[in-house]
């Protein structure tokens, strides 16, 4: 008997921004009353955002990543019972430990949730998830994974920091990622290079029960943008490749929501018009690991993803790392 071959394929995508909507007016009102200034017209000019949301000071990434999930879980119209793997992607988790994913599972109340844990690959961490979920699908070793990127990136921004503050944002975008015997994620390409580490970091960490060092966001911005533009070309045609696309058969580009003129330039180094590109940076800022989900289901809800499209998936972020995923959605 001739063995099918198993894939994972996206079954439900569910998003959530916290309801603080911040404009750049407004932020540049509150960081005017600290001394620090800054105009939107600067922002929207060297970034494209024009408002991003902060999470209540009473709520966590497992809060933002348990609504997302809810959404996520309806649309894919499975038991939560039947989930089996969950993989949260976060730089901001709610705590040293335990993960985000085992507060997660709780808070879903999934009673035999199989694996449960975090990836920490900062904007790239949701492509390096599914990609994760996806190898444990097809290995047969899970059935149905619950793939998350939450994150609260206000908490570790440094207000009297122009040139980082102004860009971040928190949000939660989540996928249900199930066995199927139809193609799904037809390839995924991941790179990391930890010399990189020094251009975007928060090198705080605990010890001795206080937090030693800055735990702010610190970024050379320049550097990654150069760093950002180069490899991302070089990440989504290596991804194509492998899935043996074309750029030509890209129907939809996700990149990591970070700052619109990346995005435009990745965009057009693979050839493709700006109007297959999924763009929410301006409305949510760059909210790290959230980023792509977020966008994805977005785009999904508004009807411009449709049932047997190819959708490429890409990230960069701080370690340095960054990936990309293509999938038959
Ligand atoms: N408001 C007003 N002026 C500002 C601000 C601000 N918020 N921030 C910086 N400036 C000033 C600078 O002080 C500088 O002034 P000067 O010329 O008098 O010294 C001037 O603006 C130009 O600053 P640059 O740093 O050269 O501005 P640049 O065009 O490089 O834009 C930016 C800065 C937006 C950060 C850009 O470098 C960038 O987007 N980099 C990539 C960032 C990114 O994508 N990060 C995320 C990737 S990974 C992850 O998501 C975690």
């Amino acid at each position: 008997m001739v063995q099918s071959k198993l894939y994972s394929r996206v079954l439900g995508t569910g998003g959530y921004l916290p309801s603080n909507r911040v404009t750049n007016q407004a932020l540049a009102d509150r960081l005017a009353t600290r001394g620090v200034e800054t105009s939107d017209e600067w922002i929207v000019a060297r970034t494209g955002i024009h408002a991003r949301h902060f999470a209540a000071p009473d709520e966590s990434t497992s809060d933002l990543a348990l609504a997302a999930s809810q959404r996520a879980i309806e649309a894919a119209g499975i038991d939560p019972q039947s989930i089996d793997l969950i993989i949260v992607a976060t730089s901001t988790p709610d705590f040293v430990f335990p993960s985000t994913a085992c507060l997660l599972q709780s808070k879903l109340q999934i009673k035999n949730a199989g694996a449960a844990f975090d990836v920490q690959a900062v904007c790239s961490g949701f492509v390096y998830a599914l990609s994760m979920a996806d190898a444990l699908i097809r290995s047969g070793q899970h059935r149905t994974a619950l793939v998350v990127g939450a994150e609260t990136f206000s908490r570790i921004l440094d207000f009297d920091d122009r040139t980082t503050c102004v860009l971040f944002g928190d949000g939660a975008g989540a996928i249900v990622l199930s066995a199927s015997e139809e193609p799904g994620v037809l390839a995924s390409a991941l790179h990391a290079d930890g010399n990189h580490a020094g251009i975007l970091c928060v090198p705080g960490h605990v010890n001795g029960g206080v937090i030693a060092g800055n735990a702010f966001l610190h970024m050379d911005g320049q550097a990654v943008f150069k760093l950002a533009v180069h490899v991302l070309e070089k990440v989504a045609v290596e991804a194509l490749e492998k899935a043996h696309l074309t750029s030509g058969q890209v129907d939809w580009l996700i990149p990591h929501q970070a700052n619109i003129r990346i995005m435009t330039s990745t965009c057009r180094k693979l050839g493709l018009p700006q109007e297959r590109m999924v763009v929410t940076v301006g409305e949510h800022g760059n909210t790290s690991a959230a980023s792509i989900p977020l966008a994805l289901d977005i785009a999904v809800r508004d009807g411009r993803i449709k049932r047997g499209q190819n959708v490429l998936l890409e990230g960069v972020g701080g370690g340095f790392t960054w990936g990309a995923s293509v999938i038959r959605f």
